[in-house]
């Protein structure tokens, strides 16, 4: 943890509102990253990142071990081979344009690629008949639902429709006729794993029922993406790649044989509700807002930083006070738009426009907020780093 006199010392002449990035913690993430990896690469995903320096870095940091980008949007995937990158997969299904498709044949004359996402016959239809028209043949991967399905409970995520052996049949023999496409990849996302926190605020007894949950899921995780995986292999021998996991999964995954890569992105920023994992990164992320009033001897009220994640509104989607660590907002107001209202458990002395550090719940959503991120070396501003928003890149 940072120590908030030197913090505030080290951004006394910059304007608040700002974020920072500390580079040493995002080294710690990355070590940790590849001592859990075990044999299987790194993909990064780009929504929890959304910085393309902070992607460059990343990167090269990787260096043997990376494996390309997790993309989310067409748009941004263009951008980012236009910017550098070389491979990005479509995390999330897209219908493209022809427009947008003749770009990625022009990317490909260069070695360039965008793998896109599929899970049903309709988009593979889509995608042969503009193949046809512009004459290009598609790289795709297909997304195996690994959701838990039980009376009255799904756990997991709506998201694919494909989990029995026949609708992948269906879509494997649909792929090996058409001259136009090509299976590069396999995905099988376990978000009830990656994306359910161990530690909850609603209780020891849930925290109990989910890490039971999760057990039970990780054997038909494991079971299911393998048979996928080996039907694929015996339609279109070895496949590019077969990724799965993310930041919350790193070990549940990288212990599956059948996958060969892995996706982290929040990990690297470790946003606070990476916190809530065994087995947790290093804070790496933040911004700061500045005190603007002081209500009584104990309570401040700030400047903005009512940045909330997106996902279902719970608490667990609010910023989180860094520093000062005796400060917590107010229950009644929280964080708002303009003004947080803030209350120090302990006495406190804040003078107006002193910094108050804050994280995100989720990594990517705050690069939204900031043009540019500062970047911090052992304790020295040593860069600032233009976010998407700041590239005038609004994707999503
Ligand atoms: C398809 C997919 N893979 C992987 C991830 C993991 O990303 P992260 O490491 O940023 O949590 C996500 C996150 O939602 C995802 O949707």
């Amino acid at each position: 943890m940072h120590d908030y006199n030197e913090l505030k010392t080290l951004f006394r002449d910059v304007p608040k509102p700002f974020s920072f990035i500390d580079l040493d913690e995002i080294d710690r993430n990355i070590d940790h990253v590849l001592d859990h990896s075990q044999d299987k690469k790194i993909r990064i995903a780009t929504k929890s990142i959304r910085n393309i320096s902070v992607l460059k870095y990343l990167k090269s940091m990787l260096a043997h071990n990376y494996n390309g980008l997790m993309t989310f949007h067409i748009e941004e995937s263009l951008y980012l081979l236009d910017n550098g990158f070389e491979h990005c997969l479509m995390g999330y299904p897209q219908k493209i344009s022809k427009d947008q498709a003749l770009r990625l044949k022009t990317f490909s004359k260069n070695n360039k690629k965008i793998v896109l996402m599929i899970d049903s016959i309709e988009q593979l239809q889509q995608l042969e008949s503009l193949g046809e028209e512009i004459d290009f043949n598609f790289d795709i991967c297909i997304d195996i639902d690994l959701s838990l399905k039980l009376p009255g409970l799904v756990f997991g995520v709506l998201r694919s429709p494909l989990r029995e052996l026949g609708a992948f049949e269906k879509l494997f023999n649909y792929i090996k006729n058409s001259k136009r496409l090509k299976l590069n990849g396999i995905m099988g996302y376990e978000a009830q794993i990656a994306g359910v926190t161990d530690y909850s605020q609603k209780g020891f007894l849930f925290d109990c029922i989910i890490s039971w949950l999760k057990r039970v899921s990780t054997k038909k995780i494991y079971s299911l993406r393998e048979n996928v995986v080996n039907l694929a292999k015996s339609y279109f021998g070895e496949l590019e790649f077969i990724n799965g996991g993310g930041s919350g999964s790193l070990e549940m995954s990288c212990a599956d044989k059948s996958i060969d890569e892995i996706t982290v992105g929040s990990g690297f920023y470790c946003s606070h509700l990476f916190d809530k994992y065994k087995n947790p990164f290093s804070p790496s992320c933040f911004y700061a807002v500045e005190v603007s009033r002081k209500n009584q001897d104990n309570v401040f009220t700030l400047h903005g930083g009512g940045y909330i994640a997106s996902g279902s509104c719970d608490l667990l989607k609010h910023p989180e006070i860094y520093l000062p660590n005796s400060l917590v907002p107010s229950k009644n107001e929280m964080f708002g738009e303009v003004q947080s209202p803030v209350i120090s458990k302990e006495k406190i002395k804040l003078e107006l426009g002193d910094p108050v550090f804050l994280r995100h719940a989720k990594a990517g959503e705050l690069m939204e907020r900031f043009n540019k991120v500062y970047i911090i070396k052992e304790m020295k501003i040593i860069d600032t780093w233009s976010t998407y928003r700041g590239d005038g890149q609004c994707i999503l």
